[in-house]
């Protein structure tokens, strides 16, 4: 018998099995062969919420959540943060390597070259309510980019491939800036190409209007704000199989083309789970307004009458090591926008939180939302912008996993199974024979 194996018993039956273990992992269809009866369709798993359950072999993001180690091609996120930019590492997350001088450079130009968007997204955009939030119309527009780019259906072709990449690259900003243009009434502003990534994106949202509720209006042309914001762009790049990075994998599996995939994870990063927790605590962090209601509030969390929000990981059991570096970066953007108020009552939360039971022993520790609306909104970028800024760097994970999917000769077209609890066979019942049932969710 293997060393790396399991064997498995079935009560039902007496009999044994052995299956092989690989990377820590037994593969769910070797369950099949384990039946009760010879007719018997095979063993299954039932793991709501992916729990316990690998979707994929990957190479490209690797998380421990008990030491809080985030690495990006064995990248630890820390260095990347420090010595790297946005671009360099959409590259790495891509190419799988860093880029040379020279393939930075050319990469960084092609960029560059795809920034603009055809006129007529323009016209969709227009078409937007005053007030429609700008992840609704990002997600509306990427989908419609497909009809725009029709060869990206050919999805098989590397080259094929690599132009989306570049394109989807370059345009998310420029769609989320013009995005927020429209909600707020404003011409919009065309790429300027001789700007940085980051730098362009701000130049876009913020031209000839001063950051709403930007601490500094003048803000916004600082390079520590257009480096922080590329840092923060890092930060979100890839975090390997989250609920919206699924979702890519999975609406592609079908052979969808990448920009209507994109806007299917863009759709999963919409909710306030995923990527909607910052703006959760920056309305908890308005709510308790003064560092002396800080013990109140703790003591409800206690009691189990709220969350604190920012707060626990289904994967990080300690610090998220990306808050460890926005909250470096925070007191760098305060140095330029001033310092926002809710930093210190974020702080003293933190501080008690740390040093008290209840959160020690649940292994609760702030995570990557806790800190960054705080510099979001001293950035004087609206709440309603944050899973906005979210998206625009996943796109990098979301493109790179989906490319990943499709040249790993494992993957199918995913298609869980269930366990089925609803009524057996019945006969149809005539309209005018039926009675109401007391159990039906009924619509009317
Ligand atoms: N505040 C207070 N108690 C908490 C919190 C919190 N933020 N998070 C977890 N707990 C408690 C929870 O009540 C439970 O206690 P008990 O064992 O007494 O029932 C225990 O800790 C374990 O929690 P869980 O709900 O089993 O953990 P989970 O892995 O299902 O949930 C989470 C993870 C992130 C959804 C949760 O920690 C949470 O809701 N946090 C606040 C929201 C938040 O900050 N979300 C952003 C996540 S990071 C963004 C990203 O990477 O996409």
């Amino acid at each position: 018998m293997s060393k790396d194996s399991v064997t498995i018993t079935d009560n039902r039956t007496g009999q044994s099995y052995e299956l092989p273990i690989e990377h820590g992992t037994i593969r769910a269809l070797d369950l099949r062969q384990i039946k009760a009866t010879a007719e018997d369709f095979g063993l299954m798993t039932y793991d709501p919420g992916y729990m316990n359950t690998a979707s994929c072999r990957s190479r490209i993001t690797f998380i421990d959540g008990d030491k809080g180690i985030l690495e990006y091609r064995g990248y630890p996120i820390d260095e990347l943060a420090e010595h790297s930019s946005f671009l360099e590492v959409a590259y790495l997350l891509w190419a799988g390597e860093l880029p040379t001088s020279d393939e930075l450079e050319r990469w960084t130009h092609g960029v560059r070259y795809h920034t603009m968007i055809h006129e007529s997204i323009k016209k969709f955009l227009d078409g937007f309510r005053h007030d429609a939030h700008p992840m609704g119309m990002l997600v509306s527009t990427v989908a419609a980019l497909a009809t725009f780019y029709p060869e990206a259906k050919n999805i098989q072709d590397p080259e094929t491939r690599k132009i989306q990449f570049y394109r989807l690259i370059s345009k998310m900003p420029t769609l989320a800036a013009f995005a927020y243009r429209h909600s707020v009434g404003m011409p919009f502003v065309y790429p300027d190409n001789n700007l940085g990534y980051a730098e362009n994106f701000l130049n876009m949202m913020f031209h000839g209007r001063e950051p709403v509720g930007s601490l500094n209006p003048n803000s916004h042309h600082s390079p520590i704000l257009a480096r922080a914001l590329d840092v923060l762009f890092i930060l979100h790049a890839d975090h390997e199989q989250n609920c919206s990075t699924s979702s890519m994998r999975m609406v592609s599996s079908a052979f969808t083309d990448p920009y209507t995939s994109v806007a299917a994870a863009a759709a999963a990063l919409y909710g306030p789970l995923h990527g909607g927790a910052n703006e959760a605590v920056l309305r908890m962090l308005r709510e308790i307004g003064d560092v002396k209601h800080i013990p109140e509030f703790i003591a409800g969390v206690k009691r189990g009458e709220r969350k604190l929000m920012g707060f626990g990981h289904r994967v990080y059991k300690s610090y998220d090591p990306r808050a460890k570096v926005i909250k470096y970066w925070a007191d760098r953007v305060f140095e330029v926008t001033g310092r926002n108020p809710l930093i210190d009552i974020a702080l003293e939360l933190e501080r008690i939180a740390l040093a008290d039971d209840y959160f020690i022993s649940r292994k609760l520790y702030p995570n990557v939302d806790f800190y960054s609306g705080i510099i979001y909104e001293a950035m004087g970028f609206p709440t309603d912008m944050f899973p906005v800024l979210f998206a625009i760097p996943r796109t990098a994970g979301w493109l790179t996993q989906w490319r990943e999917s499709l040249e790993d000769p494992d993957q199918k077209i995913a298609r869980p199974r269930q366990i089925y609890l609803g009524p057996g066979k019945r006969p149809f019942i005539p309209v005018d024979q039926r009675v109401p049932s007391d159990h039906v969710n009924g619509i009317v």
